[in-house]
């Protein structure tokens, strides 16, 4: 099959999929699902909602015909998806598709790290947003301490994966975590990203005050161990890079609150139950689905994914940015996978 490139309003490319397999999590962090909003009556998707891995892999497969080359696998928390490896393997066959990533907890990694290598899996983001256990069990709201996620770590790497840490920063939650973060992985084999605490979903209470920035994130690692910025591995990546002076390990920052990147934004994201959202903070999306199973043919299907990103015109950051307001009624981080 010809790969056929296609753009949006702003003429970005379409180069990224982002597949949410499942809605729950075995965390409650408190800045996406807040235990008191995510509790047992909470209503997660039926399992006869969740679109099957065939037609997830049918999904991908136009997507790929369309000029994606990059997947990356999301939840809530994906490894809770059961036989999640064998969707990679699926995925991992299709013409065009350069890259499959994984952004996890990793709670779950030590049991399942070298089954997804297998599969094709090459890297893992892991959320961690502390390294003292006290810190952190507060922030995931299930009282897990900063062993499990360690361990996790270590079994990727030791499965061959590339790892890369995600921090999201909050004043008030962890801002006393960005120098020991640094310290501690400087020089393992991993790279470090902290993340402005962003407005994405309804209930996380963000506000601006909450923001630390990145300029406020460099600027206190640059005071004990300097730091310059780097070119992006590619065009479009999310964080910026910046490397040690003394030459051992780099971290990056992800500032989609003080310096967005929408104009570079190349992502679609596939959500749990079937939807497609061409925005992280999009209100609504399309119901692909419903066309699956209604028996939508391929070409039917590549049709309408092309028509939907060529009429994108999102670029919630950048608005954010210049009216300073977050009003919209939004998706769960939870349920499009951040
Ligand atoms: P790499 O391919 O390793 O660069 O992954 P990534 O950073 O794109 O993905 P990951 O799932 O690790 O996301 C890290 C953070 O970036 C999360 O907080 C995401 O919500 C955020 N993020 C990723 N893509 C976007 C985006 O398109 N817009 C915004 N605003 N945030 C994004
Ligand atoms: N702001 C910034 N990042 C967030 N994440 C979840 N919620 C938020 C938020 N409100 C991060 C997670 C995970 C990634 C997918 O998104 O920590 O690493
Ligand atoms: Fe789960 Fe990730 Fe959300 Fe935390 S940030 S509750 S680990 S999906
Ligand atoms: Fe892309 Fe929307 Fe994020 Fe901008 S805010 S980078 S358009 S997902």
């Amino acid at each position: 099959m010809d790969n056929t490139p296609v753009r949006d309003h702003f003429g970005r490319l379409l180069k990224d999929l982002r597949i949410s397999v499942i809605d729950k999590c075995n965390f409650r962090c408190t800045y996406c699902m807040p235990k008191e909003i995510f509790g047992h009556d909470y209503p997660f998707l039926p399992e006869s909602e969740l679109l099957s891995f065939e037609e997830i892999v049918r999904l991908a497969r136009q997507f790929a015909a369309l000029g994606v080359t990059k997947i990356r696998i999301t939840g809530g928390e994906p490894l809770l998806r059961k036989d999640l490896h064998e969707l990679i393997e699926e995925l991992y066959q299709i013409d065009g598709i350069k890259d499959i990533a994984l952004t996890t907890n990793a709670v779950l990694l030590p049991k399942q790290a070298k089954k997804l290598k297998a599969a094709g899996l090459q890297r893992v983001n892991i959320s961690l947003d502390g390294i003292e256990d006290e810190v952190f069990k507060q922030i995931n709201g299930r009282g897990v301490g900063v062993q499990p996620v360690l361990k996790g770590i270590e079994a990727a790497i030791a499965a061959g994966l590339k790892v890369k840490l995600n921090m999201v920063v909050k004043k008030g939650m962890n801002e006393s975590q960005i120098l020991p973060m640094a310290r501690y992985f400087k020089d393992k084999d991993v790279i470090l990203r902290y993340i402005e605490f962003m407005d994405v979903g309804n209930h996380n209470g963000w506000d601006m005050k909450n923001v630390i920035s990145k300029q406020e994130i460099i600027n206190k690692i640059h005071t004990e161990m300097p730091v310059e910025a780097v070119e992006p591995n590619y065009e479009g990546e999310v964080a910026s890079r910046f490397r040690y002076l003394d030459g051992i390990g780099e971290v990056g920052v992800i500032s989609s609150v003080t310096d967005s990147f929408c104009s570079s934004c190349t992502r679609i994201r596939l959500s749990a139950d079937g939807k497609l959202y061409t925005c992280l903070f999009a209100s609504g999306g399309y119901d692909i689905k419903s066309k699956l199973r209604e028996g939508c043919d391929d070409r039917q299907l590549r049709y309408d994914l092309a028509r939907l990103w060529g009429r994108r015109k999102d670029r919630y950051s950048d608005e954010r940015a210049e009216s300073g307001k977050s009003n919209r009624k939004k998706i769960e981080m939870s349920y499009i996978g951040g």
